[in-house]
C-alpha cells in the first residue's frame, strides 16, 4: 500500500505534470476543434449577414443603389395580319410574333433616404435605351394590334344600360375608332395619343381615373418612378432584408380578399432575405402584376461565372384555377366566374381594363387558348419560363428572366356595331422578357471566395485541431503510461534496496539493473 502512494506521488512529479498539462490542452484542441465543427458555418452567417445590410457607405450599399447590371427587355409582338377577314368573314385570327425589340436597361435607385426605423426609402429610376443592334426590326416598324381603350370600354360596357352602349357607338363613328389599331412599335410601347382617352380626360370627372390621353404598355416608364418604396435593411431583423415595408406609405394592396393575397411583404427582385433553403418561398412584387408572386426552388445551378445558385421560379399552379388551387379564390373578388387556368386577371391595377396576364405563348394555361389565333407556336419552358437564380447565403440574385404576356380578354358586345363581330376571346398582345445576366466579376469574385473559403476553413481548421488535439492526447498517454511503467519498476528497484519492502522481493530481479 505504501508502494503506491509513493507511485502517485512520484506521478505527479516535474516530469509526469508535465504531460498532465499536454493532456490538458489535447482535449481544449478537441473541443474547440468540436466548437467550430458546430458552429462555425454560424460565425460565418453571422459575419455575412452583417455585410449585406444596406447602410450608407458600404460596398452593399453601393451596389444596390446603382446595381452594376445592365438588363434587357426584349418584347415580341403579335402582329395581326389578317384583322379584315377576322372582323368581316369570322375567319381565326392570324398572329404574327415580331421581334425581338430590344431595349437595354439602367436602373438607379433614387431619393435614397434612412428612415429610423431600419427601412430605407427609395424611388427607382429605369432608363430604356432602345438596342438597334440586337433588336430585330426597329422602333418604327408598323403592327397591327387591337384597340386597348376601345375594347376595354366596348368590353367594360357589357353590363351597362344599353342606351349607353349605343352612344358609344356613334361616338366611336364619329372618331372613326376602330378595333384594330395600325400604330409603329415605338408608340404602342411608348404612347400614341388616344382619342377616346382624350376625350374620356375631358368628358370623365377629375377623380374618375385614366390619367393620361396617351396610351401606351410601357408608357411613362421611362424615367423616376413616382412609387415611394420602403424597404428593410436588414439592420433589425435580417430576415426582412430587402423585404418591401410599405409601398407608397401602404403594407397592403387594396383589392384582394384577404391580408394574404393582399400582403406587399416581398423583394422587387433585386436582394432576398439571406440563408436561402430549399424550402423557401421568395416573393417578388411588381406594381404592374398587382400582386406579389412566389417563387419555389426548382433546382440548383452551377453557371458560367461557377456561382453556385439557387434557381426559383413560379409554381406551376400559381395562376391555377379556383378549382385547382383554392388559394387562387382571394384573387377573385367579382366572381364567379374566375379567370381561366394559367391567366391572372390585372384589371383591378389597369383602371379596370380586361388585361389578362399570362406566361408567353400560354404557357400553362389550356391550349385551346393559344389555337384560339393562328401563328403562335406551342410553349416552351425553355423560351418561356419565368425563372429567378439566387446565391443562397447572401440572397442575391444573380440572373433572372422574368417573362410575361399581355392579353385582353374581350367580350363580345353586339349593340357596338364596330365590335359586334368581335367574338369572346382571350387576344394576345406581346410578350416581353426582362432579363439580367450575372454581377459584374468584381462580385461574383467576392461570392465565390464566400462560398468556397468558410467550407474549407470549416474542414481544415476543424480536421487541424481535432488532429493535432488527439496526436497530443495519444502522445501524452503513451508518455504518461510509459512514465508510470518505467516509474513504477524505478520506484521497484529503489524500493527493494529500501527497507520496507526487502523481503517482498526476490533480489535476483533487483540485481539486473
Ligand atoms: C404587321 O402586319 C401588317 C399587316 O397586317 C403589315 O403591313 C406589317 O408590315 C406587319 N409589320 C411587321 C413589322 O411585320
Ligand atoms: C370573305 O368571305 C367571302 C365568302 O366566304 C369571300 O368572298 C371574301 O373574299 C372574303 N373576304 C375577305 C376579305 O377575305
Ligand atoms: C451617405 O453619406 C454621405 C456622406 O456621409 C452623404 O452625403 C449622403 O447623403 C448619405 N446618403 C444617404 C442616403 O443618407
Ligand atoms: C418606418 O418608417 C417609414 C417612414 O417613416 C414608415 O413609412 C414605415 O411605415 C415604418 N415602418 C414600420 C414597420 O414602422
Ligand atoms: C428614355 O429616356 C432617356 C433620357 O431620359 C432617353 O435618352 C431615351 O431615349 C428614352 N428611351 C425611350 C425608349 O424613349
Ligand atoms: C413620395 O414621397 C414624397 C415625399 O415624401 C411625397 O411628396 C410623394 O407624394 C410620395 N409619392 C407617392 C406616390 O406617395
Ligand atoms: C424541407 O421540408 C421538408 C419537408 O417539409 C423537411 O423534411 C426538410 O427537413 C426541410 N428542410 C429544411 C432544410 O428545412
Ligand atoms: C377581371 O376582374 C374584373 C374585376 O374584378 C372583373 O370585372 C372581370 O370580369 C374579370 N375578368 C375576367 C376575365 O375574369
Ligand atoms: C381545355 O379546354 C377544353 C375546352 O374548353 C376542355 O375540353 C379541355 O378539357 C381543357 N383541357 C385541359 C387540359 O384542361
Amino acid at each position: 500500500m505504501k508502494g503506491r502512494e509513493k507511485l502517485c506521488a512520484k506521478l505527479s512529479s516535474a516530469f509526469l505534470r508535465k504531460w498532465w498539462f499536454v493532456v490538458a490542452i489535447s482535449i481544449l484542441f478537441i473541443l474547440l476543434g468540436i466548437i467550430v465543427a458546430i458552429f462555425f458555418m454560424t460565425w460565418v452567417k453571422l459575419v455575412i449577414n452583417h455585410q449585406i445590410i444596406l447602410k450608407n457607405g458600404t460596398q452593399a450599399f453601393g451596389w444596390w443603389a446603382k446595381p452594376p447590371v445592365t438588363p434587357r427587355i426584349s418584347i415580341y409582338i403579335y402582329n395581326v395580319t389578317n384583322a379584315d377577314e377576322f372582323l368581316n368573314n369570322g375567319s381565326k385570327p392570324i398572329v404574327d410574333e415580331i421581334g425581338p425589340y430590344i431595349y437595354t436597361e439602367s436602373w438607379e435607385r433614387k431619393n435614397i433616404r434612412f428612415n429610423d426605423n431600419n427601412t430605407v426609402t427609395y424611388n427607382l429610376q429605369k432608363i430604356y435605351m432602345f438596342d438597334e443592334e440586337l433588336s430585330v426590326g426597329s422602333e418604327d416598324d408598323v403592327v397591327v394590334v387591337p384597340n386597348i381603350p376601345m375594347l376595354s370600354a366596348t368590353s367594360q360596357s357589357k353590363h351597362a344600360a344599353r342606351f349607353l352602349r349605343l352612344a358609344m357607338a356613334s361616338i366611336m363613328d364619329i372618331l372613326k375608332i376602330k378595333p384594330f389599331v395600325e400604330v409603329s412599335v415605338g408608340q404602342l410601347l411608348w404612347g400614341y395619343e388616344d382619342p377616346l382617352l382624350k376625350l374620356a380626360k375631358d368628358v370623365v370627372p377629375k377623380e374618375q381615373k385614366l390619367p393620361y390621353e396617351e396610351f401606351g404598355l410601357m408608357y411613362n416608364k421611362n424615367g423616376t418612378s413616382k412609387d415611394n418604396v420602403t424597404v428593410f435593411t436588414g439592420a433589425s431583423d435580417i430576415t426582412r432584408f430587402g423585404l418591401i415595408d410599405t409601398f407608397n406609405g401602404e403594407t397592403h394592396l387594396p383589392h384582394w380578399l384577404n391580408e394574404q393575397c393582399n400582403s406587399l411583404s416581398a423583394s422587387d427582385g433585386s436582394i432576398f432575405p439571406p440563408s436561402i433553403t430549399h424550402n423557401s418561398t421568395l416573393y417578388i412584387y411588381d406594381k404592374d402584376l398587382c400582386r406579389r408572386l412566389p417563387l419555389k426552388f426548382q433546382k440548383e445551378v452551377t453557371r458560367e461565372d461557377r456561382v453556385p445558385s439557387y434557381r426559383f421560379a413560379p409554381s406551376p399552379d400559381v395562376f391555377a384555377s379556383v378549382a385547382e388551387n383554392p388559394d387562387n379564390m382571394c384573387f377573385c373578388p367579382h366572381g364567379p366566374p374566375c379567370s381561366p387556368s394559367g391567366f391572372f386577371n390585372v384589371s383591378l391595377c389597369q383602371f379596370d381594363s380586361p388585361v389578362l396576364l399570362s406566361f408567353p405563348h400560354f404557357y400553362l394555361a389550356n391550349d385551346s387558348y393559344r389555337t384560339a389565333l393562328d401563328g403562335i407556336s406551342p410553349p416552351d419552358p425553355e423560351k418561356h419560363k419565368f425563372y429567378l437564380d439566387v446565391q443562397p447565403m447572401m440572397g442575391t440574385a444573380l440572373s433572372a428572366r422574368a417573362r410575361v404576356q399581355i392579353n385582353l380578354a374581350v367580350s363580345q358586345v353586339v349593340d357596338i356595331k364596330q365590335v359586334a363581330t368581335f367574338p369572346d376571346i382571350v387576344f394576345p398582345i406581346l410578350w416581353f422578357e426582362e432579363a439580367v445576366d450575372g454581377l459584374p466579376e468584381e462580385i461574383t469574385n467576392l461570392m465565390r471566395l464566400a462560398n468556397e473559403v468558410p467550407p474549407v476553413a470549416h474542414a481544415s481548421m476543424t480536421g487541424i485541431l481535432l488532429a493535432l488535439g488527439i496526436i497530443l492526447l495519444i502522445i501524452a498517454v503513451w508518455r504518461l503510461v510509459r512514465g508510470a511503467n518505467r516509474l513504477s519498476s524505478l520506484h521497484l528497484a529503489s524500493g527493494h534496496v529500501g527497507p520496507t519492502q526487502t523481503k517482498d522481493l526476490p533480489m535476483s530481479n533487483v540485481d539486473r539493473h
